[in-house]
């Protein structure tokens, strides 16, 4: 039976992160109510303890977006009153509020960045889940860096802090540094032990991709157990950026029977929300990155357009449609064959020409598609158009 896996977008506190990127409240709203049309589980709305407007933002998504029980909003806080009275105030107007605070696991985090010894960083994350408890029923916690832990105190960490109250586990990979056998046999090994403690707590996933791992990660974390995994849209975040939603997604609809998981997302909002978020930010897409870049869907050697109209299965694997794009691309060059040339014509409204004619047409886009990288529909439109006009005169 597929099971269903939470998606938590961050978008707008992680993604927001990348340097140059930040938004205005009006275009946070803007991609909130976006998130809200691809049916995201739970919205990440900010940092709100950074700063007064990025508070004001929270608040105000979680006014306006978080006004239904079909979404939770939530925003990020240290393991401090101050950061999570920040949260609280923020998102305590939408119906499904959710307070979320991380504090670090790892040696490096507890003993270099802290200067404290692990006993004290864990009583200050209990501390923290307690205190947050008396203002809403539903706490994730973040164990951050939980990749580079040690193993039991990890555990520990996540035994006490559920113990205190915490509905939601989340187990980052922060600095991108695991590799999925390793990441996959870490979820399965937490999952064991956390549902045996209290089954009812979800554990989640956040894998950056410094190593180009954070999608593989994700879905690796879902075969072994995780129920919920945390992205952006178009992977954006920090650094190398966060698991990319619309490719976990994507591989979890494509590939239902390896995974045995879907999620509650309208993939057919993913092409308009990766462009909203791409021209709000100022972050153009990698024109080949998997499923929302440019080129994802385009088609353009003769081999492979020829293949395709024949059979669509030759060489793709998920339809643009489901993505939300207009049906499949042939891109024009001058590797295209006469049947890709043939059914832009169709396309175009000329399904119609002869033999001769098409012949005719076909050597004169041959000489501009030697002259040209691409031949748009627009140049075929015009051969076709002086063809005809030079067989009236
Ligand atoms: O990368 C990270 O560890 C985070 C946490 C706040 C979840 O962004
Ligand atoms: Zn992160």
């Amino acid at each position: 039976m597929s099971r269903k896996i939470w998606v938590f977008d961050t978008t707008l506190r992680d993604g927001e992160q990348v340097p140059g990127a930040k938004l205005n409240l009006s275009e946070k709203l803007e991609v909130a109510q976006q998130l809200k049309k691809l049916q995201v589980d739970i919205i990440e709305a900010g940092f709100p303890a950074s700063s007064e407007g990025d508070f004001n933002a929270v608040k105000e998504i979680a006014q306006k977006v978080g006004n239904t029980d079909d979404i939770t909003i939530t925003a990020l806080a240290r393991a401090v009153k101050a950061d999570i009275d920040s949260v609280y105030h923020s998102v305590k107007h939408a119906e499904k509020p959710l307070i979320h605070m991380v504090l670090g696991t790892s040696d490096i985090h507890v003993e270099k960045k802290f200067g404290k010894s692990k006993n004290q960083i864990l009583d200050i994350g209990v501390e923290a889940v307690k205190y947050a408890k008396t203002l809403l029923p539903d706490v994730q916690y973040s164990t951050e860096d939980a990749s580079r832990s040690d193993f039991e105190y990890l555990w520990s960490t996540i035994e006490a802090v559920v113990k205190a109250g915490a509905t939601m586990i989340n187990v980052p990979d922060t600095v991108g540094f695991a590799e999925p056998e390793e990441f996959g046999e870490l979820i399965f090994k937490l999952n064991d032990r956390l549902k045996n403690l209290n089954d009812q707590v979800l554990l989640s996933v956040h894998c950056h991709n410094d190593l180009g791992m954070a999608t593989a990660n994700t879905l690796a974390a879902v075969k072994n157990g995780a129920d919920k995994v945390e992205c952006t849209i178009n992977g954006i975040g920090e650094r190398a950026g966060n698991a990319a939603l619309e490719e976990v997604v994507m591989a979890l609809n494509t590939r239902a029977s390896v995974y045995g998981a879907h999620t509650n997302i309208n993939s057919k909002e993913i092409m308009n929300t990766s462009r909203l978020v791409s021209s709000l930010m100022g972050l153009e897409v990698q024109v080949n990155k998997a499923i929302t870049g440019d080129n994802a869907f385009a088609h353009s050697s003769g081999i492979h357009q020829d293949g395709l109209l024949k059979s669509r299965d030759a060489y793709e694997i998920i339809n643009p449609t489901e993505v939300g794009l207009d049906d499949m691309e042939l891109v024009l060059t001058a590797r295209s064959g006469r049947h890709a040339v043939k059914d832009t014509l169709r396309k175009l409204g000329f399904g119609q020409l002869t033999e001769e004619q098409f012949e005719a047409i076909f050597a004169e886009f041959l000489i501009l598609a030697d002259k040209k990288k691409e031949v748009y529909n627009y140049d075929l439109y015009v051969i076709v158009k002086n063809y005809f006009a030079g067989q009236n005169e």
